[in-house]
């Protein structure tokens, strides 16, 4: 197995490419259920939106269960905890992964971070304001359910992605999840990822039965209406399981298969959405 060893930084202070936007998108990756394929989704839609030209970093903001870095095969020696601690400076923290794109990665180091203290807070927002200017997109890896940790980490992104499958569990989980969303950030707009789908239409079936449940109560009014988009339906696929036992993006793995595809299909849509 190879080891891809990220110990210098990256070189993304000065410049930044493609896009005329302002500050980056962040689009926080989220779900009820722990397990469900956000690390999975996150990771490679990342690198499907740095092939279409966008900077792109993932921020490993599951603090208590951070797992990207063996996802991505990586073995920081610099992470967010000692930035968290001073030791070393964002700069030095942002490290190139496979795909294109850039992490910060959380390590086993932060599982004492996994408290929402107004450390974690003030740490958190600031390293996200840091890094909004300098990359078009900011995709944020949380940690599932409804914790406050995870709650303020979604608060951070202007985008929610919730990651869901077809599970009976997964699904009532989603539902939690989604509705504090609704009802304790005020969104209006949640994106759906169906993952491990095992028929085609299902992922269609399901954003509108969840959407049926929600609608009840978030407000009736047209202004308040609540929108849950499903934005894409990814197979249960073989080669999903392969690439993460390989520890290697599914999309540099198996580009052809039908989850890589409907993962670009993913980032195409997010482009399309104002990205
Ligand atoms: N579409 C899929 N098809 C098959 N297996 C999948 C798929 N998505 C995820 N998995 C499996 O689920 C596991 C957990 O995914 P992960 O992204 O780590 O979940 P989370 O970040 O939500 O905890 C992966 O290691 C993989 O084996
Ligand atoms: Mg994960």
């Amino acid at each position: 197995m190879s080891t891809t060893t990220s110990t210098t930084a990256a070189p993304v202070a000065s410049t930044r490419v493609s896009t005329s936007r302002e500050v980056a998108k962040t689009l926080a990756v989220t779900s009820g259920k722990g397990g469900v394929g956000k690390t999975m989704v996150t990771a490679n839609l990342a690198a499907a939106l740095a092939a279409r030209g966008q900077k792109v970093l993932v921020l490993d903001a599951d603090l208590g269960l951070a797992n990207l870095d063996v996802v991505l095969n990586l073995h920081p020696k610099i992470t967010l905890h000692d930035v968290f601690t001073e030791k070393a400076s964002l700069e030095q923290a942002i490290l190139p992964a496979p795909g294109g794109f850039y992490v910060l990665l959380a390590g086993s180091g932060m599982v004492e971070y996994s408290r929402l203290t107004p450390e974690v807070r003030d740490k958190l927002l600031s390293i996200i304001d840091q890094v909004k200017p300098r990359f078009d997109w900011v995709l944020l890896d949380t940690g599932a359910g409804i914790s406050d940790v995870v709650l303020y980490a979604i608060s951070l992104a202007t985008d929610v992605l919730v990651v869901a499958t077809p599970e009976p569990t997964s699904l009532t989980d989603a539902y939690a999840t989604i509705k504090v969303l609704a009802t304790q950030q005020d969104r209006r707009h949640v994106g759906l990822v169906v993952n491990q789908a095992t028929r085609v239409g299902e992922g269609k079936l399901i954003c509108g039965q969840l959407q049926q449940v929600l609608q009840r109560f978030v407000g009736p009014t047209p202004g308040q209406a609540f929108k849950l988009e499903l934005l894409a339906e990814v197979k249960s696929d073989l080669s999903v399981r392969q690439a993460v036992l390989k520890r290697q993006l599914l999309l540099e793995h198996f580009p052809g298969s039908d989850a890589a595809q409907a993962i670009k299909g993913l980032a195409n849509k997010l482009l399309g959405n104002g990205g």
